[in-house]
């Protein structure tokens, strides 16, 4: 079934250069591009946005990385988009991600990992309408 994903390009994968790189892996794997935007989060914007880890220990330093520099946001459209995002971006950890994975080959570590991916179609969902209204979804 055709579906929909969001992700980010991360404030250390845009700092280490990493943009085009991370795109042609996306774009090799089979992901049409539905919107697409380079900007910065607030921290009170990257707060909102992560608000269900806001509880965790690591919630301070998380809405700190976030909004240290630029992102790229996308909204990305793939058969079993959200399952197959996951598997190319590999697991949360790069220490623990497969070898290929773009947090294998990108990320710094747990906390700056490169990118991000949606966990379900519904948060994808929400994620997705966060950045972009339905007249930059193509
Ligand atoms: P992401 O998939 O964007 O969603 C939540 C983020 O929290 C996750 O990627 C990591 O960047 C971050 N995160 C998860 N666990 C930790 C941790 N133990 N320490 C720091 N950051 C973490």
């Amino acid at each position: 079934m055709t579906n929909r994903t969001f992700t980010m390009i991360k404030p250390d994968a845009v700092e280490d250069g990493h943009i085009g790189a991370i795109l042609n892996d996306i774009n090799a794997a089979g992901f049409r591009i539905v919107a697409m935007k380079y900007t910065k989060l607030s921290a009170e914007q990257a707060g909102k946005f992560y608000e269900v880890h806001q509880e965790r220990p690591f919630y301070g330093e998380l809405v700190s990385f976030m909004s240290s520099g630029p992102i790229v946001a996308a909204i990305l459209e793939k058969d079993h988009a959200v399952e197959d995002f996951r598997k190319l971006i590999g697991a949360t950890n790069p220490a623990n991600a497969e070898d290929g994975t773009i947090r294998k080959k990108f990320a710094r570590s747990i906390g700056e990992n490169a990118v991000h991916g949606s966990d379900s179609n519904e948060n994808a969902a929400i994620e997705g309408s966060f950045f972009f209204s339905a007249l930059e979804q193509f």
